[in-house]
Parts: structure tokens; sequence; C-alpha cells
């Protein structure tokens, strides 16, 4: 299960400027996110309960990785060469041998990359806040993942209450100028736009800006 004969050396990424950020920020990401970590932290864990292939999109520096099962087969992808060299950094660090590839690459382009239905799980955690399409982008792991696959993520966005939702759209254009991500996505829509029906989601924080969700591809729908 690896990629399908991409020539990472000719290959390049179209600019973008969430790109940018996320390369300007790569070194001092970590630091950065010691306070979300805390509430994170404890809900990556269910990563550790997949096996088979697994596609991590947006892995950013590597939090994920030393989460997952040994046994499982992981490719992950970034756009942003800075984050990749974090993350690289991270696997040599926890010697996680059950990471094959780190893939620079878009997520609005995975079918260039990989076959069609080659992963048991694709998996993100706070990605398609930042993914610049994102409905183009969950369009894409549909292909990649297998029949009875499954999406799971670690996403924030708009909740169920108004006034909150009031602030997250107030403080939108700041966050995606400052730090690359929108606060204002709403994964529901996003993700039923794409084809998948979502099985399960729970909320991470007491309001639910931050939540777990569990989805599966719609068999009425093809892309
Ligand atoms: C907020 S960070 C999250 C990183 C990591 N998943 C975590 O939990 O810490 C968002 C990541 O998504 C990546 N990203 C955003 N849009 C992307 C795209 N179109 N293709 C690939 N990676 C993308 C960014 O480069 C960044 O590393």
């Amino acid at each position: 299960m690896t990629s399908k004969g991409v020539n990472w050396n000719n290959f390049k990424i179209t600019p973008h400027p969430t790109l940018d950020v996320y390369n300007k920020l790569a070194k001092s990401y970590d630091k950065r996110n010691a306070m979300m970590e805390r509430v994170l932290s404890k809900a990556r864990s269910i990563f550790s309960v997949l096996k088979g292939d697994v596609l991590e999109v947006g892995t950013g520096t590597g939090f994920n990785l030393k989460h997952y099962n040994p046994k499982t087969n992981i490719v992950a992808l970034d756009w942003s060469p800075g984050m990749v060299s974090q993350a690289h950094l991270k696997v040599k660090k926890h010697r996680l041998e059950n990471v094959k590839e780190i893939i620079i690459g878009d997520i609005q382009k995975l079918s260039d990359y990989f076959d069609p239905e080659s992963f048991d799980y694709v998996t993100s955690s706070c990605v398609f806040c930042s993914v610049p399409n994102p409905t183009l982008g969950l369009k894409e792991v549909f292909k990649v993942l297998r029949p009875y696959g499954k999406l799971i993520q670690i996403e924030h966005g708009l909740t169920e209450i108004k006034l909150i939702n009031l602030g997250l759209e107030l403080f939108d254009p700041f966050t995606f100028k400052r730090f690359g991500f929108h606060l204002n996505r709403n994964h529901f829509k996003n993700l039923e736009n794409s084809g998948f029906e979502i099985t399960h989601h729970q909320k991470i924080d007491r309001v639910g800006i931050f939540r777990l969700l569990i989805s599966k591809k719609s068999l009425k729908y093809k892309i």
C-alpha cells in the first residue's frame, strides 16, 4: 500500500497562502499548540484502535502518529514541507516503524497519488478547517477509501449554539490570516455534500466546537 507511480522529485505543489502560513509556523507549531493539546490529546487516542491501511491527511508535525497501533500501516500526507520535516523528527524520536511514508501532497488531489479504494481508514485532526476547498478534499478522501472504510476526524467548527457561532464568525478572518485555519466550517454539511454519512459524532469540549466525527461512504453516492 504505497503511493502510485508518482515521481516525488518532479512533484510540485501549487502555491497557496495557507501553505505559506504553515511553512512559517512549522518550527514553533508544537509550542504554540501546547494549550490546545490539553483538550485534544485524550481524543487522539481514538486512532489507537484502527487496524489495516491508514492514510492520515494533514498530518502536520505528526501529533497523532505515536497513537497508532504498531501493526497499522500508516501513510501520512501534508502539503507543507516545513510541517512534514517536523513529523519526520517525531517518527525518528518515537521509532515509529508503522509510519511507512510521509508524502508532501495536497488533500484536494489524493486520487493523483493513490489508487481508488486503497485505505481502510482516512484520518484527520484539525485539518478540514484549513483545506481551501473542504468539499473537494472530502470527495478525494471518498475515492481513496475502501467501500467499507471509515473517515475518522477530530475537527473544530460551528456548534449548535448561535451565540458561539457568531463569535466564531467574528474571529474567523483573524485566525485565517494569522494561523491559516477557519473557525466557521460546517463539517456536517461538507461531509454530507461529499458523499459521507456520519455514523457517530461526539463533543470533545463542553460546547462542541471540537468534535470527533466518524463517517462511512454513503452507498447511494457515486463520484
Ligand atoms: C492545524 S494543522 C493540524 C496538524 C495535525 N493534524 C494536528 O492535529 O496537529 C493543519 C494541517 O493541515 C495541512 N493542510 C491544510 N490544507 C492541506 C491540503 N490541501 N493538503 C495537505 N495538507 C493540508 C496544513 O499544512 C497543516 O499541517
